[in-house]
């Protein structure tokens, strides 16, 4: 996709962050937008905030697996073709292996792994038959390291890696005109941490607090590095310095980043 104008994109978790700041940022470049959320006032204000392009808003879910296939089909109808799907709505867990619930676990994994891997799906076929079409999932740098309290955030977003990496060389080796790409976010100054959930033991507080001071990128920085990765079709997308530090951490050390991670983690989150 080397241009934006005209396009159809949808963006998921587009009421709050990193997705309504791609909201934002897409229309501004001309694009027809299909936004949703869970929350729809923060849809609303989202929508509010694209200006004059055309945006149509839809109340979703992306764990309910029915609803996004249903959401697929009803972009498309209302649009005519879809361009650019990008799978961004997301949650936080911080909770130890040995202390979450499986109910934790599993609310994780239904919106950041199965709220993507439906969303790819559903939106594939509306995405060859547009000709020039493009899957964007939201990843982290929590699916290039495993971080201690992250064990169900990394599982979801490790896989995440895995099945778009997959997807990508796929759509090379059958001739598909789509192209893939896997966003990687160091931290972003959003809503994420304080509508994280958090285990028994853990004091949200000082995490919270602990977020606030590491995030370092703005949304509409990191969103605007994510249009760049998408114009320039890169197969993986690092948002901010801090991503760039933990990937060259990763490919330098091995598993060996383990340790160090280790050493960061007792002074910040085993106090
Ligand atoms: N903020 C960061 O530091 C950071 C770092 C790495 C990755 N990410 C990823 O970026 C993505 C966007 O997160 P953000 O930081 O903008 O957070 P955010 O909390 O500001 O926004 C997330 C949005 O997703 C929506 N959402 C939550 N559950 C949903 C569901 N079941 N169905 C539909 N929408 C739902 C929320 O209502 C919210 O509007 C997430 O996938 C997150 O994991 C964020």
């Amino acid at each position: 996709m080397k241009e934006l104008n005209n396009k159809v994109a949808v963006v998921t978790g587009a009421g709050s962050g990193i997705g309504r700041a791609l909201a934002h940022l897409l229309a501004a470049r001309g694009c027809r937008l299909a936004l949703s959320d869970v929350n729809e006032a923060g849809l609303k204000e989202a929508a509010a905030s694209c200006g004059a392009s055309e945006v149509r808003t839809y109340l979703l879910d992306v764990s309910d697996r029915d609803a996004i296939y249903a959401h697929a089909d009803e972009v498309a109808k209302d649009f005519g073709q879809v361009n650019l799907i990008i799978n961004n709505a997301g949650v936080a867990l911080s909770a130890s292996v040995r202390e979450m619930t499986d109910e934790d676990f599993k609310w994780i994994m239904d919106i950041d792994f199965w709220g993507v891997a439906h969303g790819t799906r559903a939106f594939l076929p509306h995405l060859i038959a547009s000709g020039d079409g493009h899957v964007v999932n939201v990843s982290s740098v929590f699916g290039l390291i495993g971080v201690p309290k992250q064990s169900a955030y990394n599982a979801a977003k490790f896989a995440v890696r895995g099945f778009t990496e997959a997807l990508r060389q796929e759509m090379q080796l059958e001739g598909q005109p789509v192209a893939v790409s896997c966003v990687h976010p160091g931290g972003i100054r959003t809503n994420i941490a304080n509508a994280a959930r958090m285990g028994v033991s853990e004091n949200a507080d000082a995490q919270r607090k602990g977020f606030d001071k590491l995030a370092m990128t703005t949304p509409e920085k990191a969103a605007e590095t994510i249009i760049r990765g998408i114009l320039r079709d890169e197969s993986r997308i690092l948002v901010g310095p801090d991503a760039w530090g933990i990937d060259a951490l990763n490919r330098l050390l091995g598993a060996a980043y383990q340790p160090l991670v280790a050493r960061f983690s007792r002074k910040n989150l085993y106090n």
